[in-house]
């Protein structure tokens, strides 16, 4: 079995983050989020990763990536020249495919836990499509299931303004090569793109077997700056130890699951976990925390900062409270009067915030 990760797309929600860095790379608990997808794809044992990227920001993934050996895994980049469906990147990874068997991927969703139980289920039962699926609130944004009480999918529909249920199609599917012929037969949707899920309509309207499986644990499509926050809350909630590698002082208080990072400096401050501190950061008369990651090699003095993201090489000087916040890389925020108790900002790359 091969996997298909996609990791192309404009990430139009995440701007300003995303005008200059592939959203797939934004860090959550200080990991990239794509890396979260590849971890999961290598614990199933598929060591052959085909990853869709686009021409903005291809380079940047393949430099983060590499040729897999990090996961034990040969990866295989393929070039997606526009962002024209899912289904249109399946068709451009057509020969990286054959007709093998294969799990996709969308790499900026993450999930808890294992998907290697997916895989093991798809091939016991060898449906032509297994598709993972999740209750959700409001299903209007996703593709929507209708399932039969043997679990099989019987109706989907990308986007419906009247959902025929609650369950939402998440961004991981188990195919076998029957997909291909699907996909060869569609035409583009109302947004103008070859939908995956039209495709999988495909096989079932022509009697193909297509399993649904309803996901119970946590699941997330980091859309937009709370989707990053709430990653971030979440994943730190479940993956962190308490992990002290950098030097904290004497005059430091360090409380819950908190990893500092080799190199990282912590002065007179205030830990409060769940909380990253990446390598090479300098916090000095802080708190920082809960439910916040320091990305590499970023400044906080006399500040405090909670439930934010704020990526590598960042300044943060004299900010009463920094709270709900996701700051790119470089930028730098300073406190110029005493006019605001607590600020929630959502910054670009090399942002300059003074307040
Ligand atoms: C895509 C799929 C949709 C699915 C969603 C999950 O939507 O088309 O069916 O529910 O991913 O994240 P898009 O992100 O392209 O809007």
């Amino acid at each position: 079995m091969k996997a298909l990760v996609l990791a192309g797309g404009k990430g139009t929600r995440l701007r300003p983050l995303s005008s200059t860095m592939a959203k797939h790379l934004i860090p959550i608990a200080n990991k990239p989020i794509l890396f979260y997808a590849l971890d999961q794809i290598a614990e199933t044992g598929i060591a052959d990763i085909g990853i869709v990227i686009s021409p903005e920001t291809g380079e940047s993934i393949k430099e983060a990536v590499g040729g897999g050996s990090n996961w034990g895994v040969q990866i295989t980049y393929i070039l997606q020249p526009e962002p024209l469906g899912l289904a249109h990147a399946v068709k451009t990874a057509q020969e990286f495919l054959g007709d093998s068997l294969f799990l996709m991927f969308l790499g900026d969703n993450l999930i808890k836990g294992s998907i290697t139980q997916f895989v093991e289920e798809f091939n016991r039962h060898r449906p032509d499509a297994l598709i993972l699926l999740k209750e959700v609130g409001d299903p209007r944004c996703f593709g929507v299931a209708e399932l039969d009480n043997l679990g099989q999918i019987t109706h989907l529909e990308e986007k419906p303004k009247q959902p025929r249920s609650n369950l939402a199609v998440i961004g991981i599917y188990l195919f076998s090569s029957a997909v291909h012929q699907s996909i060869a037969q569609l035409k583009p949707s109302w947004r103008g793109e070859l939908e995956i899920t039209d495709a999988i309509q495909g096989l079932i309207t022509s009697g193909q077997r297509v399993q649904g499986h309803i996901l119970e644990d946590w699941w997330i499509d980091t859309g937009n700056k709370d989707d990053l926050l709430e990653a971030n809350q979440v994943l730190l909630d479940a993956l962190l130890k308490r992990d002290i590698k950098g030097k904290v002082d004497s005059q430091s208080q360090v409380i819950g699951m908190v990893e500092v990072r080799q190199g990282a400096e912590v002065e007179n401050s205030t830990l409060r976990g769940p909380l990253s501190i990446a390598e090479g950061c300098q916090i000095k008369n802080s708190v920082i925390g809960p439910y916040t990651s320091i990305g590499k090699e970023t400044i906080v003095e006399a500040s405090s900062v909670e439930r934010s993201v704020v990526l590598e090489n960042c300044r943060i000087h004299d900010i009463g409270q920094l709270e709900d916040s996701v700051i790119g890389r470089g930028a730098q925020i300073t406190m110029s009067g005493d006019k605001y108790k607590a600020v929630g900002l959502f910054l670009g790359d090399d942002a300059k915030a003074e307040l």
